[in-house]
């Protein structure tokens, strides 16, 4: 049986384990890590799977600020263990975490990841053609949701961390 919970700080070894593995050590040397780089993922947003003897996946989500004034969401890195995929838990984590997301009003969120997975979440690469982040991504990948119809319209700028 599979629980799905906030992440809490004690969850950090066990997430980052889990991070490394699903990256091959990769996930660190990511643009998107620069607006992770010394921060805490947004507590009661970001998620962790769990049996009762090991962490099995996350999902993170991050503070960031639209160009100048338009507060957001990044959402990642996401991994599930290797043992407990295609079983749809990667799919609960995101959905839960979205959810969660709109019914606290956030009201657009970005990632970069793999299109063909995150499309039947409704992301987007039409969202983000205005947007810059701090280092070179490839533009496939930078993706959008508006958790508000219409909140992406007049996004513009580069995306930045932000504190709240
Ligand atoms: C991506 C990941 C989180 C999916 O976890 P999961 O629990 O297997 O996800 P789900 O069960 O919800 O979805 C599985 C489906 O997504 C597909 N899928 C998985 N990774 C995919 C990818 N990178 N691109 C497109 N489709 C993908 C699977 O083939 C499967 O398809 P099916 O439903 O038609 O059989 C997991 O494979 C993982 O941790 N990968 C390594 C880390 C990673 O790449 N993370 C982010 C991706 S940008």
């Amino acid at each position: 049986m599979i629980e799905i919970a906030a992440e809490l700080p004690e969850h950090d070894p066990a997430v980052e384990g889990l991070l490394d593995l699903a990256f091959a050590g990769t996930w660190r040397g990511k643009t998107c890590h620069a607006l992770r780089a010394g921060r805490a993922p947004v507590r009661g947003l970001s998620l962790v799977a769990r049996t009762r003897r090991k962490l099995v996946g996350t999902v993170r989500f991050w503070h960031v600020r639209f160009g100048r004034s338009q507060d957001g969401l990044m959402l990642g890195p996401l991994a599930v263990d290797a043992n407990a995929r295609a079983g749809g838990l990667g799919a609960r984590l995101v959905e839960e975490g979205l959810a969660m997301a709109r019914k606290l009003g956030h009201r657009r969120v970005f990632l970069v990841g793999d299109a063909p997975y995150y499309a039947r979440f409704g992301f987007t690469a039409a969202h983000t053609r205005k947007l810059a982040l701090p280092g070179p991504v490839d533009a496939k990948r930078f993706l959008g949701l508006e958790l508000v119809p219409g909140a992406f319209v007049g996004t513009a700028g580069l995306v930045q961390a932000n504190a709240a």
